[in-house]
């Protein structure tokens, strides 16, 4: 499964990525806003620190505007970025002709499995589903990532990889991994406690102070 992270953060890039294990990152308005710098700056450090891809998401409202916006972007942005596109009835539409003229595209904000086909059908090369904010609207983000994962495996969707989203918790990252999704978006926050277990703390701590007896006794 892609591991990404789903931060605008510079810092957090780098320390994830130090990690060995990070393949991409995904960025929206909001996480640029919260991460003070400038958008294209931002989108360019991160892109030179992991391979992607990279999401940058457009801000149009029309397919028209999308497409020139998505286009404009691909062209002075490094390779490794990807354009996130809303999935509204423009942004299949810019979906279609982007991945027409190769501009891989994220489709985003996918609550939904009609949304997650008719993106597919677009030609979406990712799919988001939001599971944190449909776990918060009452309903199970989980079993979406199922019910997508059995569509596509039904219909012979190859092409079309399912990125879990809008991720709030470690079992979100292990279920999505389970249920097959292709790729997970994690928060910086989530990302660290992927990695921590009181067992392996625990466990260090006695393997430590047994080697400091064997070294007090000569033996190493
Ligand atoms: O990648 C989508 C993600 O940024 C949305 O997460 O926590 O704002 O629902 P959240």
């Amino acid at each position: 499964m892609e591991l990404i992270l789903d931060s605008a953060v510079v810092d957090e890039v780098i320390e994830i990525s130090n990690w060995g294990v990070l393949d991409g990152v995904t960025t929206n308005p909001s996480l640029i806003r919260k991460s003070g710098g400038d958008f294209e700056e931002t989108i360019r450090k991160i892109a030179e620190i992991c391979p992607g891809p990279i999401s940058a998401e457009v801000t149009s409202q029309t397919s028209t505007e999308m497409i020139r916006e998505g286009m404009d972007l691909k062209s002075r942005l490094p390779e490794n970025v990807i354009i996130k596109i809303p999935c509204t009835s423009e942004g299949l539409s810019a979906t279609k002709a982007l991945s027409e003229s190769g501009v891989r595209v994220n489709v985003t904000l996918i609550f939904s499995l009609s949304q997650a086909l008719l993106s597919a059908k677009a030609g979406a090369a990712y799919i988001s589903p939001f599971l944190g904010r449909l776990d918060d609207d009452g309903k199970d983000g989980l079993s979406l990532i199922e019910d997508i994962r059995t569509v596509w495996e039904k219909q012979g969707i190859e092409d079309c990889k399912i990125l879990a989203a809008s991720i709030r918790s470690v079992h979100h990252v292990e279920m999505s991994a389970k249920l097959g999704a292709h790729a997970a978006t994690i928060p910086y926050k989530i990302f660290k406690q992927l990695i921590q277990h009181k067992l392996t703390v625990s466990g260090l701590e006695k393997f430590m102070s047994d080697w400091e007896a064997v070294k007090s006794e000569g033996r190493a």
